[in-house]
């Protein structure tokens, strides 16, 4: 079953051709990476999945339902969850406040509301579960703003897929995260059910190695590889585009 389809999407910013005639479709349950050096077109094709751009040509389906100019709140609805390359947590909460925030306005909970003495108890065993599984639980009554990045990064996934998205928008998940930081990030990304489908914007070949059973490469706004790590790595275009950046380290980075 198709999760998301792209035919013909380009888009234009004056006479800048961000994206041109893009089109794949993502299978429900895959892990799909998009890389490509800087300007290439990963932005504008993620605000464009999400509705934050509209496209200058093309469309967009999600499960067969054409989402091509639907605004970014219905798609949200619809089961598109996104974490920003910016976090966006309340620093100045704790870390159980942001959870619960974030539990009690799913969709499990959200239809209980006439459960008032046991809803609390249900949110905080969910809240304990979840944390626990990121091992963040310890953490619990700690400000968002004193726990470090790498942490932050986590407990904003988790919340992200706590929504029980069908489709998981990640944008840079491990940028400016220690290397040790960014493994954590690959499990969670790993561990996450196969209901949910997975796409990634990354730099960080570890992330994308680590995480992807497929890879697409943008490059000038234009899709120029698409295939199974094993193909990305010996496609001679792309090793063409990524030599010399980070040659032979196995960590290429294009910024
Ligand atoms: N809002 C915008 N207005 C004008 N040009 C833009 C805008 N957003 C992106 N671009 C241009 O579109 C191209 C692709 O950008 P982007 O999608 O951000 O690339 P990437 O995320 O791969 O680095 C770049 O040339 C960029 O300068
Ligand atoms: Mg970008």
């Amino acid at each position: 079953m198709e999760a998301l389809r792209v035919e013909g999407l380009s888009k234009d910013f004056g006479g800048v051709h961000a994206l041109s005639n893009v089109s794949f479709s993502v299978e429900v349950g895959e892990r799909l990476a998009i890389i490509g050096p800087n300007g290439a077109g990963k932005t504008t094709l993620f605000n464009l999945l999400n509705g934050q751009l509209l496209p200058t040509a093309g469309w967009i389906q999600f499960f067969g339902q054409d989402i091509t100019t639907m605004p970014t709140h219905r798609r949200a609805h619809l089961g598109q969850g996104r974490s920003f390359q910016i976090i966006s947590l309340f620093l100045n909460l704790t870390v159980l406040d942001n959870t619960l925030i974030t539990l009690h306005g799913t969709k499990r909970s959200r239809f209980q509301m006439f459960r008032p003495i046991n809803r609390y108890e249900h949110l905080l065993t969910r809240a304990q579960e979840m944390l626990t599984s990121v091992a963040l639980w310890e953490k619990k009554d700690e400000f968002v703003k004193n726990i470090s990045y790498g942490e932050q990064r986590r407990l904003e996934i988790a919340l992200t897929a706590a929504s029980e998205p069908k489709l998981l928008l990640l944008d840079e998940p491990s940028s400016g995260l220690t290397a040790a930081e960014g493994v954590d990030i690959v499990t969670m990304i790993r561990n996450l059910g196969t209901d949910i489908t997975v796409v990634v914007v990354a730099h960080d070949m570890d992330l994308v190695f680590g995480v992807a059973d497929r890879i697409m490469v943008l490059h000038y706004g234009q899709l120029i590889a698409d295939g199974t790590p094993e193909q990305i790595q010996a496609d001679s275009r792309v090793k063409e585009i990524y030599m010399g950046i980070e040659e032979g380290t196995g960590n290429a980075r294009a910024s």
